[in-house]
């Protein structure tokens, strides 16, 4: 007897990188150059993310992490000044702001998870340097509030906007709002493996970013600055290439499968969909929900999973609260309420564009299953 075998839907995965033979074949040009690190693809990435932003400038980085290690370095913000975050966010956005020796601050979120401005005002003292909004799951956060306040109190703005490619604030792009940090990490929404890039106006920020990158040269063997290697490599370059040429369709495939998600389990009275402020175009790196209180997550997570279907929790805690920060003499353990409900309801669902109709429908449908068993 021959055994019949039903065809397994293949998991749906959080993020999938969309890399095709434009991306190999750009790679395999930078091999077959001899040509591995910083080089003319570099340069050519480099103008892509100055039309991304929208800015005079881009720098290409190593990574998202240097990115707002040498956003800081820059604007000299060190021991003795403080800089306000959001508690809602990766390690790497206060690990830089500690590297840097400065004190950090939390501000609460609103509900759709970007700092609230009201708090911000509320934390603004003399030692304030700078304030770091980070445009969390793609969508930028309030800018003209954040933009005021700088300019009312002198402080920097740097955004973190790691997962916010082409994000815009009234079709102002983010990165050109202050001095703008993105990755380029394996699971964003434009992929080098590891990767990032400053962008800004500034023409003198601009040239120190390029010395300090690469060992403080402004020239050949001519040390303006200590420096650091932080370049980004050509074959990093090549594989983001393709991508950022790509990346209006990229941010387009991505707002309508939002749409999708939103129609098929919006009116799920158990989960809040993520709400989008006017004027604001979320890119969405991230679609997540908020379950209501009670919900056990762990099992939501796990009965999708055991559909085929991956989920992610960005973040489980606030940053702050894990060994390395709780003791820290320039962490302040800011009350930030939003936030803290935020860690324990929130759940991210597959939004990438390489899913289609029935995946989205798929994913919907995990979700209610898991709602009903929980
Ligand atoms: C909000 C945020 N900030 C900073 C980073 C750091 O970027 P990278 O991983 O490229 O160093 C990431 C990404 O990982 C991030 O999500």
């Amino acid at each position: 007897m021959t055994a019949i075998h039903t065809p397994v839907a293949p998991r749906i995965r959080i993020s999938a990188p969309q890399l095709g033979p434009e991306v190999e074949n750009l790679v395999l040009e930078v091999l077959r150059s001899g040509h591995l690190a910083q080089g003319p693809m570099v340069g050519r990435f480099e103008a892509l993310c100055t039309e991304m932003a929208g800015t005079a400038h881009a720098i290409a980085v190593a990574n998202g992490t240097v990115a707002l290690d040498a956003a800081l370095a820059v604007l000299e913000i060190g021991p003795r000044q403080e800089v306000i975050t959001s508690p809602f966010t990766f390690a790497a956005t206060i690990n830089a702001i500690l590297r840097s020796g400065a004190s950090v601050r939390f501000a609460d979120i609103r509900e759709d998870f970007t700092i609230d401005p009201d708090s911000v005002a509320a934390l603004i003292g003399p030692r304030t340097a700078a304030i770091m909004p980070v445009h969390l799951y793609g969508l930028p956060a309030d800018m003209h509030a954040l933009m005021s306040l700088a300019s009312a109190h002198g402080l920097a703005i740097v955004e973190d906007a790691a997962q916010a490619h082409a994000a815009d604030v009234d079709g102002r792009r983010v990165g050109s709002f202050g001095v703008g940090c993105f990755s380029f990490y394996a699971t964003k929404n434009v992929t080098s493996g590891e990767g990032g890039c400053i962008t800004t106006d500034d023409s003198m920020l601009a040239e120190r970013l390029r010395a300090l990158r690469n060992q403080g040269m402004r020239s050949r063997y001519d040390y303006a600055m200590i420096g650091q290697n932080w370049r980004m490599t050509d074959v990093a370059a090549a594989i983001a290439i393709p991508q950022m040429q790509h990346l209006d369709e990229i941010v387009r495939t991505r707002r309508r499968n939002a749409a999708l998600l939103r129609s098929l389990i919006g009116n799920d009275s158990e989960v809040t969909t993520p709400r989008v402020p006017e004027g604001r175009g979320h890119v969405w790196h991230q679609y997540t929900i908020l379950l209501e209180p009670g919900i056990d997550r762990d099992r939501v997570a796990a009965s999708m999973s055991s559909e085929g279907v991956d989920t992610g929790v960005y973040y489980p805690g606030l940053v702050w609260d894990h060994e390395a920060y709780r003791n820290h003499p320039n962490v302040h353990r800011d009350d930030t309420p939003l936030a803290r409900e935020c860690t324990a309801r929130c759940l991210s669902l597959p939004v990438h564009p390489g899913l289609s109709t029935y995946d989205l429908e798929r994913v919907a449908e995990a979700l209610d299953h898991a709602l009903l068993a929980s």
